[in-house]
């Protein structure tokens, strides 16, 4: 494994090699156990949208990994004034050992890959997220003990997290049921993936892909960067999409229900359903520091 790029170019081995990874490392950092895996190595790490998790839980695993982490914001960056990411790959490859990218179009990350010598790690593209779903399916073994033959059951807006979660899923042997309205579909390359690997299915009846499920999650309906649609996003999705109480009836009992954050309550989430779920929902946001100093871990340490 060279890149995080996308769920799609990870094998299901290597997903189950970074959890249990993350699991470890999880373990030595509870435990006052020190693992400097990257001692010496700078992590750069361009962002292109704004971020709270992403930022702090990279910036603090490298610290805990002997390393450090630049913050390399795109209104710093003569990448932001229009230099090609062909050449900001590699400048920045001269000085780095990895670089994570949070950025819109997905051949931005792919061609900082292509261009560059370090590993890169996708932060958050307008396709995918997958380093929250690596956190999300950590979450999720870590809570049922297992993701094999459990039901994923994603109810929103078909977008970067859906599109990773049902990936990460399918890889991880879960049966995954999404529920979008009409034309909020997930990528279409996604949706030819599912088709022949697993169990899944699209709906646009939020209480059908619920129905059963072990583990619900949902998501913003505007995501970054479609701000200006937010207005006619909300009244497709109002009253509809939005996992409540009702919803949480039709799933299997002891069902989880994960949220990427941030949440707008009231809207994808109710307060209530939030809240007595939150402990989930911040073990969640924790494991993104575990399951990220895996993927750094996997993708830069020198043996
Ligand atoms: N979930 C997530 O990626 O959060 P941030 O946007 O705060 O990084
Ligand atoms: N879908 C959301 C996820 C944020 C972590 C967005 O892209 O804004």
């Amino acid at each position: 494994m060279k890149h995080l790029l996308s769920m799609l170019s990870l094998s299901t081995e290597e997903i189950t090699d970074i959890l249990n990874l993350a699991d470890q490392l999880k373990y030595e950092n509870k435990h006052g156990i020190k693992h400097h895996r990257l001692e010496g190595q700078t992590l750069g790490m361009i962002f292109q949208k704004s971020s709270t998790r992403t930022r702090v839980s990279f910036e603090t695993g490298m610290y805990q990994l002997g390393g450090q982490a630049l913050f390399l914001s795109n209104r710093d960056l003569q990448i932001g004034r229009g230099e090609p990411v062909q050449d900001t790959a590699r400048v920045l490859s001269r000085y780095l050992d990895g670089i994570m990218i949070r950025t819109f179009e997905q051949s931005e990350v792919e061609n900082l890959a292509k261009y560059g010598s370090v590993p890169i790690i996708n932060g958050l593209t307008d396709f995918c997220h997958p380093c929250q779903v690596l956190a999300d399916l950590m979450t999720v073994r870590e809570h049922k003990g297992h993701l094999d033959g459990l039901k994923m059951c994603y109810i929103g807006d078909g977008n970067n997290m859906a599109n990773s979660l049902i990936v990460g899923g399918l890889k991880m042997g879960m049966t995954v049921s999404v529920a979008c309205p009409e034309n909020y579909d997930p990528d279409k390359k996604v949706l030819d993936f599912a088709e022949n690997n697993g169990s899944f299915s699209l709906v646009r009846n939020p209480l059908e892909a619920a129905r059963g499920a072990d583990v619900i999650f949902t998501d913003v309906w505007a995501s970054m960067g479609q701000e200006d649609e937010a207005a006619e996003r909300r009244r497709v999705f109002e009253g509809v999409y939005q996992v409540n109480r009702k919803l949480l009836d039709a799933a299997n009992s002891g069902c989880m229900v994960q949220h990427c954050l941030p949440a707008h309550r009231g809207e994808e989430i109710t307060e209530e359903v939030f809240e007595s779920h939150a402990g989930e929902i911040f073990d969640e946001a924790e494991n993104r520091l575990h399951a990220q100093k895996a993927v750094m871990v996997t993708l830069m340490e020198r043996k």
